[in-house]
């Protein structure tokens, strides 16, 4: 008895392997030195090639990139420097044709201030009904000259921008970035509208940013807890926050389920919601929008107690809604992983600053040890993929690529640098949104200005000349000289590349795992440093085991033959920080 292909066919996505594509950063295909969408149909091959089921694209909409496009100002069309809706749609072709999904970013919460609906606010001034589509209020202060209140934006500053006529806007991200006020059915029904627009355009399934955090009611309790990792976990968990995870954000996504099930199969949706994981369900559920991130991986330190409280959690959650779990390692918002496994080791709720105390400090302020980081990653991937859901790999990870901690600070793009650049206390998220290196054979050369890093070459992001044979411009980050040793080409010709375990690791999980393997897990309890699970196969007899080493000493590996390892094994035995896939 095999798994039922038909349901698989409607509900791909709950087993999938999506990856990441951060499009400016992804492949540049006119020289201007921002990735584009041709530049992504270029690298189909490669996508399919590394044996994933599904492509997620960040926002390509038009921007004033006041953070990395996550600023939008037209939900429906294309940035004429990434490409044009023509583009689009050969892309959402050739992904079909190469049998890959699409998956598109939808950002609700707020628009870019370049947006008709904010320009028409700002003229229509305050008490009209453009003004309604966001959140203005009066200042406090005897002139109103104090923001409404004491909110703090998640990107640093007040929470509060005053416009000419003395009113405020409420934007919880950059200033650039006002919230959307989900009061008025004039944003549900153009969301829809968006929504149906992408579905009609090929997209299958859409990325719902920041999903936690549409529904609002304002009030004077300060938030102050708005780092993204104490998000959600400092607050009430009653539904009653003023603006994280409440119960109304749920009726949105109900009306957007309606919409999703109009099309055939059906679209689904993965939340970006940063809620406790005991919340996670009820965004996942297959009334609301199917799936949610899963992001305890992503905070969780190397180790087998943390490791092994996030798959429980995970599996907890998918048990509650009725859906299947998501396993999230890197995303564009966090510091790459490798590196994080090779810095040390601190309690989990401390790692976001860590990594970001390391990155501040140009990467100088602790040991990063790169071999130990690799072996970690390696091991991480196939714990990781063996698990039961759906895999979310950020590109540039089957590369083993590190973070770049030391960008200089003034050719940084993110608004959390910018915003706290007098002061300098967080440079922000670019050192993992580096455009990617294809090509060995482009090498930059070492700019006077920064010995570290290129100028000229991009290690094949951008082709040698413009179309009009001008050289072409130097991508918008600059790429670190030792990229060099991380290219594309470099590791399709080596066995041990991390590129070819995550080909082989794929390849097993789709040709073996997905078709064989029984939703469930066992997860092992131990008192060692060992994290095993098993999976049954669906026929009753055999499965898969699998094993992650954390401790230091060498174990003996479990019955069974071994079908890969993240490293050699050690007379016999699994060594450190090594994962093994075993067929029993
Ligand atoms: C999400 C995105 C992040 C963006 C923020 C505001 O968290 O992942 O990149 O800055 O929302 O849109």
């Amino acid at each position: 008895m095999a798994v039922d292909t038909d349901v698989l066919e409607d509900d791909w996505w709950k087993q999938a392997v999506v990856y990441q594509v951060y499009p400016r950063s992804f492949k540049d295909s006119d020289g201007d030195g921002l990735g584009d969408l041709p530049g992504i149909i270029d690298k189909i091959p490669y996508l399919k090639a590394l044996g994933i089921d599904a492509v997620w694209l960040s926002p390509f909409y038009p921007s004033a990139l006041a953070d990395g496009g996550y600023d939008v100002i037209d939900y429906r069309n294309v940035d004429p420097r990434l490409g044009t809706m023509g583009d689009f749609d050969s892309m959402a072709d050739a992904l079909h044709a190469a049998g890959l999904k699409l998956i598109v970013d939808i950002v609700p919460n707020h628009t870019s201030n370049l947006h008709p609906w904010f320009r028409e606010a700002l003229e229509a001034g305050r008490g009209s009904s453009g003004r309604d589509r966001y959140i203005f209020r009066e200042g406090r202060g005897d002139h109103g000259e104090l923001p409404p209140n004491d909110w703090r934006s998640l990107f640093g500053g007040p929470a509060w921008e005053r416009v000419d006529d003395g009113q405020w806007y409420l934007h919880i991200f950059a200033r650039e970035q006002p919230d959307l006020n989900w009061k008025d059915p004039r944003v549900h029904e153009d969301f829809q509208r968006t929504l149906r627009f992408w579905s009609d355009h090929g997209a299958d399934g859409f990325r719902i940013d920041v999903a936690h955090g549409l529904a609002k009611e304002l009030d004077d309790r300060p938030l102050d807890q708005m780092d993204p990792d104490a998000v959600g976990n400092t607050l009430s968990h009653d539904g009653t926050s003023p603006l994280w995870d409440r119960n109304e954000v749920h009726d949105i996504y109900r009306e957007w389920r309606a919409v999703f099930n109009e099309y055939r199969p059906p679209r689904f949706a993965v939340g970006e919601a940063w809620v406790v994981p005991e919340h996670q369900y009820r965004y996942a559920s297959p009334t609301e929008l199917g799936q949610v991130f899963n992001f305890e991986f992503a905070k969780a330190n190397w180790n087998r107690e943390q490791m092994g409280t996030a798959i429980r959690e995970g599996m907890e959650a998918a048990d509650r809604s009725g859906s299947t779990t998501t396993w999230v390692m890197s995303n564009h918002d966090i510091p790459r992983h490798a590196s994080r496994y090779g810095l040390p080791q601190v309690d989990a709720t401390n790692y976001h600053q860590l990594a970001n105390d390391w990155i501040l400090r140009d990467g100088r302020s602790y040991r990063e040890d790169r071999a130990l980081g690799t072996r970690r990653a390696r091991a991480a991937i196939l714990m990781e993929l063996a698990l039961p859901g759906s895999v979310y790999i950020y590109q540039g990870e089957e590369l083993g690529l590190f973070e770049v901690p030391d960008l200089p600070w003034d050719r940084l793009e993110d608004p959390t640098a910018r915003r706290t650049h007098g002061s300098a206390t967080e440079k922000g998220r670019d050192g993992c949104r580096v455009p990617l290196p294809w090509s060995s054979e482009d090498q930059p050369e070492s700019a006077p200005w920064q010995a570290t890093f290129g100028q000229g070459g991009s290690f094949g992001f951008s082709p040698d000349t413009k179309e009009d044979g001008t050289p072409s411009d130097d991508p918008h980050l600059p790429q670190p000289l030792w990229f060099k040793d991380f290219c594309v080409d470099l590791q399709e010709g080596d066995d041990s590349s991390m590129l070819a375990l995550y080909r082989k690791a794929l390849a097993l999980r789709s040709e073996w795992m997905k078709k064989a393997l029984a939703s469930g897990l066992d997860l092992e309890e131990r008192k060692d440093d060992v994290l095993t699970f098993r999976r049954a196969d669906v026929s009753g007899s055999g499965g898969l085991v699998c094993m992650t080493n954390f401790g230091t000493n060498p174990v003996p590996v479990q019955d069974g033959s071994i079908v890969l390892a993240s490293g050699a094994l050690q007379e016999g035995m699994i060594p450190t920080d090594t994962t093994v896939w075993i067929r029993f």
